[in-house]
């Protein structure tokens, strides 16, 4: 309530990427193990029936914090208080680099939705390795980490598989899954790496370095056809990736209230159908094969458990963090139990797949919120 009344509206006076930045200086003073503990008795839902199980990783609650939120991990303290059952750091490139040029996020209030051409901003995956290493040290309960590799900018795209598995040797040590993103529409060709031989290359590559046994995950674009997603899903499945994450941001404008005129990823409420569509295809297609992360315009119970039920295993949230403000994961997390409790299933790996009455649902919703 105190952050959608009063802080909202006064950090949305601000560019969003200076907001943005307000809340790294001051997130980083969560650090620590005292301030972290302290502050995660405030928001940390607990509760043995949110657990997940999906590639060999015990997740403590469905709900993650999607990449590009902490990408160079300063923020570990403070989302691992919010009671986040995974963080998806990233995404890291293997050279450090500026990102596009600012203004480069753009805020869609009356659509709940972002515009961003970040273009990956990273201080480099040596530089968040050090960090990681030093964090990890002096942080109490940090959830399930996922590291988040993209293409450095100067590196062209013939040379892309050396790249991520100079990302790889790195980061994959610290991380309990690693995110190979092909998908962000703000780095130059990074999308044709989703055309099947390119894929194959860099996660045949990958698979020959990861002596850790570490699973691998493919991040997917909402803006492939269906026939660009069936082969982008025969690959995964030849190359044996444990799963997928869908979706990115999309180029798509469609249904947008707000007048803008801007390049880059739209995320947010606009791309929720999109998203969902995606996953119920993707799970028809690869079925308990694959684990199956879903993003996109997710920022209420009713979403997280549509997307379960579409196919996803776990959910991530970006967006409606910076609507919702640092209650959401909580929220989400308590609805889903007394959702769970409705429909008398014991896990959210229950719902996975199985077909909900969103009528009955959404009326249950309306009493609960
Ligand atoms: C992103 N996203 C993103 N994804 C990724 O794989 N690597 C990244 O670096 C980023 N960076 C990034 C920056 C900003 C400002 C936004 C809004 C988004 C995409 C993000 O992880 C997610 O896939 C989409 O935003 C869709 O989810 P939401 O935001 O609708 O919950």
């Amino acid at each position: 309530m105190i952050y959608k009344n009063v802080l909202a509206p006064l950090l949305f006076l601000l560019d969003p990427e200076v907001a943005h930045d307000g809340l790294r200086l001051l997130g980083g003073l969560l650090n620590n193990r005292i301030a972290s503990s302290l502050t995660s008795l405030i928001y940390r839902v607990e509760d043995s029936h949110l657990e997940t199980k999906l590639a060999g990783i015990t997740f403590k609650n469905p709900i993650g914090l999607a990449a590009g939120f902490d990408k160079n991990a300063e923020l570990l303290g403070l989302f691992s208080a919010l009671g986040f059952g995974h963080l998806e750091l990233g995404t890291v490139t293997g050279k450090a680099q500026p990102g596009n040029p600012k203004p480069r996020i753009f805020r869609l209030s009356s659509d709940r939705a972002l515009i961003n051409r970040m273009g990956f901003p990273s201080i480099g995956a040596d530089a968040v390795a050090i960090r990681l290493r030093r964090l990890s040290s002096c942080l109490p309960a940090v959830p399930v980490l996922g590291i988040n590799i993209g293409k450095s900018k100067e590196v062209d795209l013939e040379r892309a598989t050396e790249d991520y598995v100079y990302s790889f040797k790195i980061l994959a040590p610290l991380a309990q899954y690693v995110a190979v993103n092909v998908s962000s529409p703000n780095t130059q060709g990074l999308r044709q790496l989703q055309e099947k031989e390119r894929l194959a290359g860099i996660l045949t590559a990958l698979n020959s370095e990861n002596h850790g046994g570490v699973p691998i995950f493919v991040k997917l674009s909402p803006d492939l056809t269906n026939a660009e997603l069936d082969e982008v899903l025969d690959c995964c499945d030849a190359c044996r990736v444990a799963g997928v994450i869908a979706t990115n941001t999309s180029l798509s404008r469609g249904g947008l209230k707000t007048p803008i005129d801007q390049s880059g990823g739209l995320s947010g409420a606009p791309i929720r159908a999109k998203s969902l569509d995606f996953m119920r295809r993707i799970y028809g297609l690869v079925g308990e094969r694959m684990a199956l992360i879903g993003v996109g315009g997710v920022s209420s119970v009713e979403d997280v458990v549509l997307m379960l039920s579409a196919g996803a295993s776990l959910v991530q949230v970006y967006t409606a963090l910076v609507y919702e403000g640092p209650s959401l994961v909580a929220r989400l997390n308590e609805g889903l139990l007394r959702e769970m409790r409705r429909l008398g299933v014991g896990s959210p790996a229950e719902l996975r797949g199985n077909p909900i009455d969103t009528r009955e649902f959404s009326q249950s919703l309306d009493r609960l919120w």
